[in-house]
């Protein structure tokens, strides 16, 4: 912490989709920080990537690190308009490539797994990417974007979040909102897949890239949780850490996984985090821990039995 707030101090952050899961996480790291540093948070109603001029207007903001969380997430949204994903990642990461190039600004750039086919597993960053799916396509290129032309440009690579509270909108989000939708309509039972991943909190994730910019680290990491699991492990896990063991069980699907997705994904997408662990610089908790952390948030409370609410 010491070390970040020293870093950290008098630089400008600028931070692209800052409503979005990671977006609200560094602003959350921010000001758990320090106040000595400018933080201009651009939710999409203040900057839309995709408008060129809008972008380069924050020239006269001279920021120092762009944060470039924007972007559409949703990987069966961007297999439905190829074109949209495409105009946002690509285009809209050119921009801010170019923002950082006028300012000299670092750039840090969040990649997803679905760069890779899911043939190697765990994959790490001497893995070749071959993306299978629209989401994965746009993301490589915006991402070679970021490497060939943002001075310093910074690109992490991971496998599926969880954070954001309200805006959560993988699979802790889905399954705690459905959860309170089941107990509401007296349902005492669920079913849940197989599918394995690597649940990463926001918030770890957030802390450990300022850590790797404090560094002045560029080029491409992998960065994950220790601990993969399946999407039944992690709602059993929320079940018990929100105290609703005897009132619901998460029973495993085992149909052949009728996700029902555009976009299809690998049924186990983990990473290695060998250049993080080579350079002493991994902070992740293991995913459990971090869960429960996360559940223990004030927005949780609404899906707690009266009894174990916070106060
Ligand atoms: N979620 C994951 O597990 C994961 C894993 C690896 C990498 N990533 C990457 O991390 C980044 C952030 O994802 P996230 O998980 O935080 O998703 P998120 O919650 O959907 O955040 C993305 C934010 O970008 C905004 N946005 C969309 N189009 C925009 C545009 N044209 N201009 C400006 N803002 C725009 C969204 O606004 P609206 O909500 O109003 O559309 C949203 O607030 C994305 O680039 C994603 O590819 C995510």
């Amino acid at each position: 912490m010491v070390e970040l707030r020293r870093h950290f101090r008098g630089e400008t952050v600028l931070i692209t989709g800052s409503d979005g899961m990671l977006g609200r996480a560094f602003v959350e790291a921010f000001a758990e920080l320090s106040e000595e540093l400018r933080v201009i948070a651009l939710p999409r109603r203040r900057l839309d990537v995709t408008d060129r001029s809008a972008v380069l207007r924050h020239e006269a903001d001279a920021p120092t690190v762009i944060l470039h969380c924007a972007g559409m997430a949703l990987a069966d949204a961007c297999e439905i308009d190829p074109n949209e994903a495409f105009r946002v990642h690509v285009d809209g990461t050119a921009n801010v490539c170019s923002l950082a190039h006028a300012t000299s600004a670092r750039l840090f750039f969040p990649q997803s797994v679905f760069i890779f086919d899911g043939s190697i597993v765990p994959v790490d960053e001497s893995t070749m990417p071959n993306p299978q799916m629209v989401y994965g396509r746009a993301k490589l290129q915006a991402e070679q974007c970021v490497l060939d032309e943002a001075p310093q440009g910074l690109s992490v690579r991971m496998a599926g979040f969880f954070g954001g509270d309200e805006k959560d909108k993988n699979f802790v989000g889905h399954f705690t909102r459905s959860l309170a939708a089941l107990l509401d309509a007296g349902i005492s039972e669920c079913e849940v897949g197989g599918r394995r991943w690597q649940p990463t909190y926001t918030l770890d994730h957030a802390r450990n890239v300022l850590l790797l910019l404090a560094r002045s680290c560029s080029g491409i990491y992998h960065m994950g949780s220790p601990g993969e699991a399946s999407f039944h492990d992690v709602a059993t896990a929320c079940v018990e850490a929100l105290g609703l063991t005897d009132q619901v069980r998460v029973l495993l699907r085992i149909d052949g996984e009728s996700y029902h997705e555009a976009a299809l994904r690998p049924d186990r997408m983990v990473t290695a985090t060998t250049r993080l662990d080579r350079e002493g610089l991994n902070r992740q908790r293991h995913w459990r821990n971090a869960l429960g952390e996360y559940l223990e948030r004030p927005h949780f409370d609404q899906f707690r039995p009266p009894s174990r609410r916070f106060k």
